[in-house]
């Protein structure tokens, strides 16, 4: 992929939905008893992904572009698959499905591409094994040889990391469990799509957070906006089963981890103004709105309201001085010291930190990244990747074993990069190339966006001004 610097971006977008709601939506849906309907559903390929397991576990599934019905029969509908599953690049589907697999009487498997078969799978093994089900797999990664059991038993399970997708395996295998599963997270929260989905087909999700006022039982509607959020040291969440759920329809908001690209654009090139219509707005997932801001960015939400239990609104950006590259010549009342990004922050970061690696290169003070080692063990190293792209574009960056340091602001120029077959990688810096002085390759930047987002550069040439 080349890409020309450009001046701003302006006009007026509408995004495709959001990858984890699609996942959650898909799979709970299937789950369900009857004909749910998903608008809006994520035209990636890990989307897809899902979509064709559950067609191979016997699941109907009919599809018509972004439109999706899914026809549930409980989780008694499933079938044994005749092959193995081919998960492609998606942990999500992965991690998602062994809880709902590890809960069938059957034996099935899970695999992927070479990127996923290298990643971690011993944090829903683990949980899994503990519910009754057996996994072999080699050194904790797929494929994953899984044989359910039915019931499975419940557990109340502490994750040791701090993953959503984890989160979601294990209240999956808890609606085929009998009695009370419990999963609870420490030192940071994690996206809520899981627990908000299954409230909106109806199935009761019991949440207590401790947070610096103790222990807080928390109902259904949460009061968190963007200026205030609420800061919690751990959050138990818990299912009970056998759960039985009738389908439902849902509406799917764009996602705002595709989103984020135009908007730190737009932040970045004065003169830009951009509307994103229908974002997908879960306080779990806007972190990066705030952290924007935090550095000047002028981001205003409009139209702010709640569809399918998941809020959203139109997102409104303008490119200002002062925090984009003329941060160089920006007055001392301007300068601010290196922003850290760290501890719980994380986890609500996680998909856009190589995103806020390439801002950082552009703000007054640059920017550390610490506490994500989790990094290392996504799609790609996406340390090592931002690192090694970053420094090929004249900035100065230091690595660190959990994180990165960059110094800002820099110019950077164009260069010859790879997308490291990782889409996030790729669209950051497709970013850092509109900044960028000449032109800048992205070897396999075109076939690595497709996972999440296959409209990306389609939709950033209709919004450049060059
Ligand atoms: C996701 C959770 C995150 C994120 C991934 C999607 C999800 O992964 O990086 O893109 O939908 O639950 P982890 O759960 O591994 O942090």
């Amino acid at each position: 992929m080349r890409i020309e610097s450009a001046r701003r971006v302006r006009g007026r977008l509408e995004l495709p939905g959001d990858k984890s709601i699609s996942h959650r939506g898909a799979i709970i849906a299937a789950l369900a008893r009857g004909r749910s309907t998903l608008l809006n559903y994520s035209t990636g390929e890990d989307c897809r992904r899902t979509l064709e397991a559950l067609i191979s576990l016997g699941v109907p599934v009919e599809r018509d572009g972004s439109r999706v019905c899914v026809t549930g029969r409980g989780p008694e509908g499933f079938r044994a698959p005749d092959a193995w599953i081919d998960c492609g690049n998606s942990g999500s589907t992965m991690r998602m499905l062994a809880g709902v697999l590890a809960g069938q009487a059957f034996a099935s498997t899970l695999s992927g591409d070479d990127s996923l078969r290298s990643r971690p799978m011993r944090r829903v093994i683990e949980p899994l094994e503990l519910m009754g089900a057996r996994i072999s797999a080699d050194d904790g990664r797929a494929p994953l040889h899984i044989r359910g059991r039915r019931p499975l038993m419940p557990v109340a399970y502490t994750m040791p990391v701090l993953s959503a997708q984890v989160k979601a395996c294990v209240l999956l295998a808890g609606l085929s469990a009998r009695g009370r599963t419990e999963v609870v997270e420490h030192g940071g929260r994690t996206r809520d799509h899981t627990e908000r989905m299954l409230r909106w087909f109806g199935v009761p999700v019991e949440t207590t957070r401790r947070g610096g006022d103790g222990d807080k039982e928390t109902p259904d509607d949460e009061d968190e906006t963007l200026d205030d959020h609420e800061e919690t040291l751990s959050e138990a969440l818990a299912v009970e089963g056998p759960a039985s759920f009738e389908a439902r329809d849902l509406s799917i908001p764009g996602d705002i981890s595709s989103a984020v690209f135009f908007i730190a654009a737009a932040a970045l090139l004065p003169g830009s103004e951009l509307e994103i219509a229908d974002v997908g707005l879960n306080p779990t997932r806007c972190q990066i709105l705030r952290t924007l801001r935090e550095l000047g960015a002028a981001i205003e939400i409009e139209e702010a309201r709640e569809e399918c239990n998941e809020p959203l609104g139109t997102v409104r950006v303008k490119g200002m001085a002062g925090l984009g590259a003329t941060a160089a010549t920006a007055s001392a009342a301007a300068a601010r010291s290196n922003l850290i990004l760290r501890g719980s922050l994380i986890a609500q970061l996680i998909d856009e930190l190589p995103l806020l690696a390439v801002v950082g290169t552009q703000v007054e003070g640059g920017l550390t990244i610490r506490d994500a080692a989790e990094l290392r063990v996504k799609e790609s190293d996406r340390i090592a990747a931002v690192v090694w792209n970053l420094r090929a574009m004249g900035a100065q960056v230091s690595e660190h074993e959990d994180g990165l340091t960059v110094n800002g602001p820099c110019r950077l120029r164009g260069a010859k990069l790879s997308a490291f077959g990782d889409h996030r990688i790729a669209m950051a810096f497709s970013i850092a190339a509109l900044l960028a002085q000449g032109e800048t390759v992205i070897e396999g930047g075109a076939s690595s966006v497709g996972v999440s987002f296959p409209e990306f550069y389609s939709k950033l040439e209709s919004v450049v001004e060059r």
